[in-house]
């Protein structure tokens, strides 16, 4: 699918393909997590805001939500990619079910980071969800709940950005080349 948006190559992912996505990955969830009190589902910002948004209200199973956020340098899978921590949660995580919600995994830094730190603080359980993840190579992360594979090209929209524009698009769409390179 084209788009009328000079700056945007082609939609790679459409609003209904999205909302259909959310909503078999919400129903899987609320199947996973039927038997539990809540389950608390984590947020990266600020990528992950509009996908955890929508994921949230079509989940049919008591949860609560909480967002951290981090920052990181170094985007290739063989450099160690130092990410730092720039917002954490507002409470304790110990005992509780954690969701990490994220928009995408690219080399797998951010993912890699917030698993071993979540781990730390000894919750329950500790899954992970990720909309779109980067056929390239990555770390070897395991995600529990993806949405979907794509090539690995820069990526806009439903979340996802370029210098933090394009996040509110609809749609998930390849960014023309001729705007990152200027
Ligand atoms: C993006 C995205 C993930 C991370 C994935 O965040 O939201 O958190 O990169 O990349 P990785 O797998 O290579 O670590 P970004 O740092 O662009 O911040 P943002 O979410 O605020 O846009």
């Amino acid at each position: 699918m084209v788009t009328n948006n000079p700056d945007l190559d082609r939609v790679l992912i459409s609003q209904a393909q999205i909302a259909e996505r959310v909503k078999s990955i919400a129903a899987q969830v609320a199947k996973d997590y039927d038997n539990v009190d809540n389950l608390y589902m984590v947020g990266i910002l600020k990528g992950a805001f509009i996908f955890l948004a929508d994921l949230a209200r079509e989940l049919q199973v008591s949860h609560s939500v909480d967002f951290m956020a981090v920052s990181s340098y170094g985007k290739t899978a063989t450099t160690s990619g130092e990410v730092r921590l720039v917002l954490d949660l507002r409470e304790p995580i110990i005992d509780k079910h954690v969701l990490i919600v994220e928009d995408i995994v690219d080399t797998g830094h951010t993912l890699n980071y917030l698993l071993k730190t979540l781990r730390g603080r000894q919750p329950k359980s500790l899954k992970t969800c990720v909309l779109v993840r980067k056929e390239r190579d990555s770390l070897d992360i395991n995600v529990d709940y993806l949405g979907f594979t794509i090539p690995d090209v820069w990526v806009v929209g439903y979340g996802l950005d370029y210098a933090d524009s394009y996040r509110t698009l609809p749609y998930i769409a390849e960014l023309n080349k001729r705007v990152y390179s200027k």
